[in-house]
């Protein structure tokens, strides 16, 4: 793009704040931002009253603005934003992970119907490039899976109620003063946030667009004390970790559940509103990025990143899904995992294939086992209800009605 880059940005929260900081500190590069469009009329800002606008259409028709910066929280709005922008032939810069991952296909057919770049890596873990790392760095990488953890608001929960004895209400309210969680915080605890970045991430890994509400998520909301005490004993901590795993040439597992890591895992020492990510490929071997995954500024600055890509014309081209477009999301597999339940009528209605341990005292129950992700996501409502507690132990995955299970590693690659 070698025409000047000229700014309608929707949004002036947390992340357009820190987008503006970053953009005008940042020495190389210059843009002009011409508008900025608010809800909310009340509100005092810090900036030239002219630069605001409360009507969408002084950006969305004003021939000047080139790059629509999409930054507000409302995904069903977003959409149409973004949709309507790129159908007048502006560039998009978003952050709004739920938005993607609701329409993430439509809208790359739509980048390409109008000439245009539609960019979002502040969209998944904030600060770390993982998008582009993907979509570039990994473009012929046979990659085998990508992990790590995607929600700095229930990493922050995690650390500061086990490490600092924060009541878990404090701890939330604590994330929701810094900026870091989401509008409803429903999204951050029980998983659909890191599941929204999960499936962005999967279609640059794999080229995977699955469908959002067919991914398994579950949170950390019902952990309890028993729970953290168990993980202290063996040594391990428990985090909210999304996984997505290629099983062969056209399967991948993608889910974000509770895990049960040990301190060799890179995870381990990911605490706060940090976030880390490990992608595991044949040639690579294993990596981890680690970085800031919430805040006004580490998400600015991956906002900025994007703008700036655009000033050189770039545009994901999704190369992983040209390379296979057979590829589907498979939830027929077998996980290991520890379950705390409190009756024997939980354990009749979660089913598992295998159990290695079983353990009862007072009101404390928990089992260790093979099961079904099928059974977790047909009772995932009764798991909340309960209050039921679940988290994966070990990195294994099995396929139903695979001779033996899977660690990609030996075999898909080699089918490939
Ligand atoms: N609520 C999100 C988080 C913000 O805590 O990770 C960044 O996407």
């Amino acid at each position: 793009m070698s025409t000047k880059l000229k700014l309608g940005i929707f949004g002036f929260g947390c992340v357009g704040q820190g987008l503006h900081q970053v953009l005008s500190q940042s020495s190389g590069f210059k843009t002009d931002i011409v508008k900025v469009c608010v809800k909310d009329r009340a509100k005092k800002r810090t900036l030239d009253p002219s630069l605001f606008t409360f009507d969408k259409n002084e950006i969305l028709n004003n021939p000047e603005i080139n790059v629509v910066v999409e930054l507000i929280d409302d995904a069903e709005e977003a959409y149409h934003i973004v949709k309507y922008a790129l159908q007048q032939g502006k560039h998009v810069v978003t952050a709004n992970k739920k938005m993607l991952a609701n329409h993430l296909y439509e809208l790359t057919e739509l980048q390409q119907k109008h000439n245009v770049s539609l960019l979002y890596e502040a969209s998944a873990c904030g600060s770390i490039p993982i998008i582009r790392t993907l979509e570039e760095y990994y473009d012929n990488e046979l990659l085998y899976s990508v992990s790590g953890i995607f929600n700095g608001t229930s990493n922050f929960i995690l650390t500061k109620t086990i490490f600092e004895n924060l009541s878990y209400a404090d701890a939330l309210k604590k994330a929701q003063d810094l900026g870091f969680a989401e509008s409803d915080p429903t999204n951050d605890v029980e998983g659909y946030d890191a599941k929204f970045k999960a499936v962005i991430l999967a279609a640059h890994a794999f080229g995977l667009f699955a469908k959002q509400e067919e991914v398994f998520n579950f949170g950390i909301n019902t952990i309890a004390i028993d729970d953290i005490r168990y993980a202290k004993e063996k040594g391990k901590k428990i985090k909210l970790v999304p996984t997505i795993k290629k099983l062969d040439k056209n399967n991948v597992a993608a889910f974000v559940v509770p895990q049960l890591i040990n301190s060799e895992n890179y995870l381990f020492n990911v605490e706060n509103e940090y976030n880390g990510v490990i992608v595991e490929g044949a040639f690579s071997d294993k990596q981890f990025l680690f970085g800031k995954g919430a805040g006004g500024n580490p998400t600015g600055s991956a906002v900025l990143s994007d703008i700036s890509a655009l000033s050189y014309g770039y545009r994901y081209e999704y190369k992983k899904f040209k390379q296979n477009k057979d590829i589907k999301l498979n939830n027929n597999i077998l996980i290991d995992i520890y379950l705390r339940y409190n009756t024997a009528d939980d354990l009749n209605k979660i089913k598992f294939e295998s159990v290695n341990e079983k353990y009862s005292s007072g009101n404390y129950n928990y089992v260790i086992g093979r099961i079904n992700l099928k059974q977790l996501i047909a009772n995932r409502d009764y798991i909340q209800k309960e209050n039921l507690f679940f988290a994966r132990v070990g990195e294994e995955i099995g396929i139903v009605g695979a001779k033996e299970n899977v660690n990609v590693e030996e075999k898909e690659l080699v089918l490939g």
